[in-house]
Parts: C-alpha cells; structure tokens; sequence
C-alpha cells in the first residue's frame, strides 16, 4: 500500500539579533572577568542584548518575516505556529499567539512549546510531523529567547554566556526522500536541578522574598552541564543519523546549539568531523538557547554554506534536561554569500 505521509523540510529560513551588542571588553566593567577567560573557555567574543521592552514576540516577528520571504510565502499561507521559549513575552497568553496575531497569519493555532535550548529541534520535529501526515500545508516553527531578561548580570559564571535572538522555519512539503529524514527527541528530568530558574512558577510564585533572593535569575551547574552536553550532543547525532541509515561521514555541515566552543569542538571530534564541517558563529551570540540552532542555520543557508542535497545534523542540549538531534537533506536552492 502506498504510504499517505508526505516528505516534510526546511522550505525557508530567517532570523534576527537585536542590534545592541555587549563585547568581553564592556563585561569586564559590569562584572570580575577578562576578555582572556570568556574566550578561553567559552569562545565567546560579544552577544546581543535587547533594549527595554523589547520582547520575545518582537524578535521572533523579524525572524518569521524574513524566513517567510526567503520562500516567497505569504503569512496568510501558515497553517500552525510553533514557538520554542523559555522567556516568552509573558507565562501566558502564548508567544505563538502573538506571533500569528502580529504577522497576520489568519486564525491559524499557535501554541509555545519548552524544552530550553533543545526547544526549536523539538518544534521542527512536531512541525514535520503535522506537514507528513498531511494535516498541515506549512507550519512556521519558530525558537526565541531573551536570556537578558533572566541573567543575573552580578553572576560571572553565567552573564557572560548568554545573549539575546530568534530564528524561525517556514516547514512544508518537499520531494519524497528529502527534508527532515530523522528526528531523535529525549530528556532526563533527573537532571532538572543543573540548569533551571527557580521562582516565578506555581512551585514558588514570584514574592518580594524571592526577587529579593534572585531566585527569578538563571542558576546553572555549569560543569554538569558542560560534560552531560558533550556526551550527549555525539550521541543524539549518532542516532539520528542510524535512524536514517547515514554515518557521521554523510554529513556535510554539523549546525550544534551554540553553547560553548569547547563542547561543539568535543561534540566535533567525537563524531570525526573536520572544522570545514562544523558551522559555529558563537563568536557573535553567545548562547541564545531556543534562537541559537535556527540563527546558526539560517547564517549558514546565507553565507552560502548549504546547497541542495546536503546532509545537515542541527543537534541542541539545554533545560530539562533535554536534548533533541535532526538530520536533513537540505532543500533549497544554494544561494551566493548575502552577507
Ligand atoms: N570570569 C573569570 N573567572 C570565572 C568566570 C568568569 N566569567 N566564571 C567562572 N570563573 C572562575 C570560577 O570561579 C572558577 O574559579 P576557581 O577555580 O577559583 O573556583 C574557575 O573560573 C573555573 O570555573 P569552572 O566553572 O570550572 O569553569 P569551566 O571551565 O567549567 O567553564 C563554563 C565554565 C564556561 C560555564 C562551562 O562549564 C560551560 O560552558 N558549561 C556549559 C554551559 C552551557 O552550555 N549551558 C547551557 C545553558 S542552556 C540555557 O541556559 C537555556
């Protein structure tokens, strides 16, 4: 019997920084650290960083725009809006519904969906899924996150990670055999406590005692985190290559949560991949959790590092703990550097 899913992928691609930049020279005055250690150990050389009252929704909007034009699709044509955040404009109503209702995408269902920096991997596997059944014609998946509004900018060991962007998908049909060939999706609550922000939900609502505690700011075991990243990030791609018969040496460009250069390069080498292979601009961002894999991706398709028929594995860790690993066979047309 002939199957009724349809082949689901990437058809466009688009995101936004804000302009504002913070480079190791300006933390160096907000906080005890050197330009030295924050390259060093993380790779990181500046991060954008929203204006006040800039939320969620707004960069998210710019991001969508530009990846809806990337294919020529008008917003009216978008069946489902995915958000990935964990700093939507507020708990509710979702930022999903903000972003249908600001880009005039008619009354299509939106909601947000969580799981830290692994969230837009998770929406692009929900997305593909609505889009093979054929339940969907194009699902804009979107990942978004202002991390400057939850940094505690008095930690050193975390405010200077962290920065501010979204990147968005437009997910529709494309020829049997292409676009998202696997999706490999996991967590390990057990490692909940590593990286999380305390107060502000319904186990500890927000109250003077705990904006006087910053127990609204991200807490982070950062080594925890950096060794369960490692491990995981070889992992997740390893599986969701088998899941489609391919090995690491089937991949022509690696796109990993931009982190920490370290753990792409340990992620790099576990699974043999050359530097030429491996997109990183962790220089320009900093980690920008649910915006980082779409930002990075999106970069790569306009500086010309993606043409049709490649293997790409986008792979993301992050809160929860989750982690979330995808391979694609690129589908839209190469493009010279737009940069
Ligand atoms: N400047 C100078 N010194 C610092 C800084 C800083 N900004 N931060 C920490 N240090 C000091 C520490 O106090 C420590 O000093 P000590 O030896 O006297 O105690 C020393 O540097 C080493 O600290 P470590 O934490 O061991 O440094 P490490 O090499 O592990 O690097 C880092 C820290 C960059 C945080 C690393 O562990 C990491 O990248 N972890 C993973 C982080 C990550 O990817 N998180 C995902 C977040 S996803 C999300 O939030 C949604």
């Amino acid at each position: 019997m002939e199957s009724q899913l349809h082949s689901a992928g990437i058809i466009g691609i688009g995101s936004f920084a804000p302009p504002k930049t913070l480079n190791n020279l300006d933390l160096e005055k907000v906080v005890d650290t050197t330009d030295e250690w924050i390259t060093e150990r993380s790779g990181i050389k500046e991060r954008h960083i929203v204006e006040d009252g800039v939320a969620a929704s707004d960069l998210a909007v710019e991001a969508a725009k530009r990846a809806l034009e990337s294919c020529s699709l008008s917003p009216d044509k978008i069946d489902l809006v995915v958000c990935a955040t964990i700093t939507g404009d507020m708990p509710f109503p979702a930022t999903a519904s903000l972003i249908q209702d600001r880009l005039g995408v008619s009354n299509a269902p939106a909601f947000d969906l969580q799981a830290g920096c692994s969230g837009w991997v998770y929406a692009v596997s929900v997305a593909s899924q609505f889009v093979r059944a054929g339940t969907y014609r194009h699902v804009l998946a979107v990942g978004v996150d202002i991390l400057s509004c939850v940094t505690d900018w008095t930690d050193r060991s975390t405010c200077v990670l962290f920065g501010d962007g979204a990147g968005a998908a437009v997910v529709g049909a494309v020829p049997g055999g292409a676009g998202v060939l696997s999706a490999v999706l996991g967590s390990d609550g057990s490692g909940g406590e590593l990286l999380r922000i305390e107060a502000g939900g319904s186990r500890l609502p927000t109250s003077a005692e705990t904006v006087r505690n910053c127990q609204h700011y991200i807490r982070m075991e950062g080594r925890e985190v950096f060794k369960f990243a490692v491990r995981i990030m070889g992992e997740a791609s390893v599986q969701a290559l088998e899941a489609c018969g391919l090995t690491p040496q089937d991949v022509d460009l690696f796109v990993p949560h931009q982190a920490n250069i370290r753990i792409i390069d340990a992620a790099a080498k576990r699974l043999g991949l050359p530097d030429e292979k491996v997109f990183v601009n962790v220089q320009n961002y900093g980690n920008t959790s649910a915006g980082s894999i779409p930002m990075a991706l999106g970069e790569a398709y306009r500086t010309g590092r993606l043409k049709e028929g490649d293997i790409v594995v986008v792979v993301g860790f992050g809160a929860g703990l989750t982690w979330g690993a995808a391979v694609l066979k690129w589908t839209m047309p190469a493009i010279g550097n737009l940069t």
